[in-house]
């Protein structure tokens, strides 16, 4: 086997040099590398996948007013997102990495604390958060509203004390799960018979499984950061799945009560509406997520972008509004700073990247963005992202909803 996997290795055109020039690149590689069923948990996107495509579309509609002359000949992109610096306006989103690459969420946070940004871990990722925080200090660790209000306290407190130094509170989910094209089936565990279930795709992707075979373990799909103590045995996906799913929905009193038991910045991910925006700055908010849970959730649900603006004019003057959904260029990071962002948290960009070639890919691809919003901003005549606005834009009419 091992033979197999070098020659496929050496006739693979991309083993000598796996650098890619674009996310889109990134995208291919993700898919030639990895078992289907793991690349279709990636791509996701509810039902027909409206919300997913439209996602990336609505930012293709928004024009850049570009400039020929008199450009600046240095561009500031840094800028402070939840009280930590990050050097451009991009945040990592939390999204469950499990088996997508054997050093997960620790190559994801590597990456981002070379490349100077931010990073939230899900409770559904699949390494332990200490080793996550130790690897980026500036993480932020993302809770559901999931469990009893003493179990949510008390992982806020575990998180706390393994060095979040923020919280991001996800709200969005509605437990929509049918997709039009399948969803991928998610195992239990990786037991003897998932493996040889699983074997006849898995053996067309050879990197993947020496990847894997590489650090000596198989994916085990356990969520250790859903318990409150560390030393608890780690429950499975689908064990802490279902006591959120058996939760009963937060009132915005719930949020504010949780809120005031965090001390620092906390953010409600996955406002649609300049209404709710404003509940959740009334709840005590420091920063909010214009998302729609990257169209794997409602499907039908606005893109961000098209709502951005809104919301940002109603609370960007209080909090840090962040948006996410459909990131996939600098040009696309420009768009929405000059809609009324502070940030962007970006998701299947970096798994791509982390699928196509670890901690180096999703540095490969944090580097395609900064190049992107470099050269958006130099073609615009912008010295800083600061002074990006509506006005830099061409919005179409009916851009976003009346
Ligand atoms: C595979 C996958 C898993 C995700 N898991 C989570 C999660 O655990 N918590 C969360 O708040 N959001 C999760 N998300 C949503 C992302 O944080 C983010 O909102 C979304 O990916 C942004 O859209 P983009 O992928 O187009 O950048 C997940 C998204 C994907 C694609």
């Amino acid at each position: 086997m091992n033979s197999l996997v070098q020659k496929a290795q050496e006739l693979n055109p991309w083993a000598q040099n796996p650098w890619f020039e674009t996310v889109a690149i990134a995208q291919q590689r993700a898919k030639r590398r990895l078992p289907a069923s793991v690349y279709g948990a990636l791509i996701a996107g509810a039902e027909a996948g409206v919300s997913r495509d439209d996602n990336t579309a609505a930012f293709n509609e928004l024009g850049l007013r570009t400039v020929t002359a008199g450009q600046s000949a240095k561009r500031e992109m840094a800028t402070t997102v939840m009280d930590q610096p990050a050097s451009m306006p991009i945040v990592i989103s939390p999204t469950g990495v499990q088996a997508v690459h054997p050093d997960g969420e620790v190559a994801v946070a590597r990456a981002a604390a070379a490349r100077g940004i931010p990073m939230g871990l899900s409770s559904f990722s699949s390494k332990p958060m200490d080793q996550v925080f130790e690897a980026n200090p500036q993480s932020f660790f993302q809770i559901y509203w999931a469990g009893d209000k003493d179990s949510m306290v008390a992982r806020m407190e575990r998180a706390k004390a393994a060095g979040a130094v923020g919280m991001i509170l996800t709200l969005d989910w509605s437990f929509s799960h049918g997709r039009d094209w399948g969803s991928p089936a998610i195992p239990q565990s990786i037991d003897l018979k998932t493996a040889l279930a699983h074997a006849p795709e898995v053996a067309l992707r050879p990197k993947w499984l020496a990847d894997w075979v590489r650090s000596g373990a198989l994916p085990d799909l356990g969520v250790p950061n859903f318990v409150t103590d560390p030393s608890s045995p780690v429950p499975g996906f689908f064990e802490a799945y279902g006591t959120w799913m058996g939760t009963p929905p937060p009132t915005w009193d719930d949020v504010a009560w949780l809120r005031n038991r965090w001390d620092g910045a906390f953010m409600v991910k996955g406002i649609h509406r300049a209404d709710e925006a404003r509940r959740a700055v009334d709840a005590g908010a420091t920063a909010i997520s214009v998302s729609n849970h990257g169209g794997n959730n409602v499907d039908g649900a606005v893109a961000p972008i098209r709502v951005l603006g809104e919301i940002a004019a109603e609370v960007g003057a209080e909090i840090d509004v962040l948006m996410d959904g459909g990131i996939r260029r600098g040009s696309d990071v420009v768009k929405a700073v000059a809609l009324g962002a502070k940030a962007v948290l970006i998701g299947r960009a970096y798994l791509w990247g982390l699928a196509a070639n670890g901690q180096a890919g999703v540095e490969n691809v944090l580097d395609i963005l900064r190049g992107g919003i470099d050269a958006t901003l130099m073609g615009m005549g912008k010295a800083s992202i600061d002074e990006l606005s509506p006005d830099d834009l061409v919005i179409p009419q009916g851009f976003s909803p009346t």
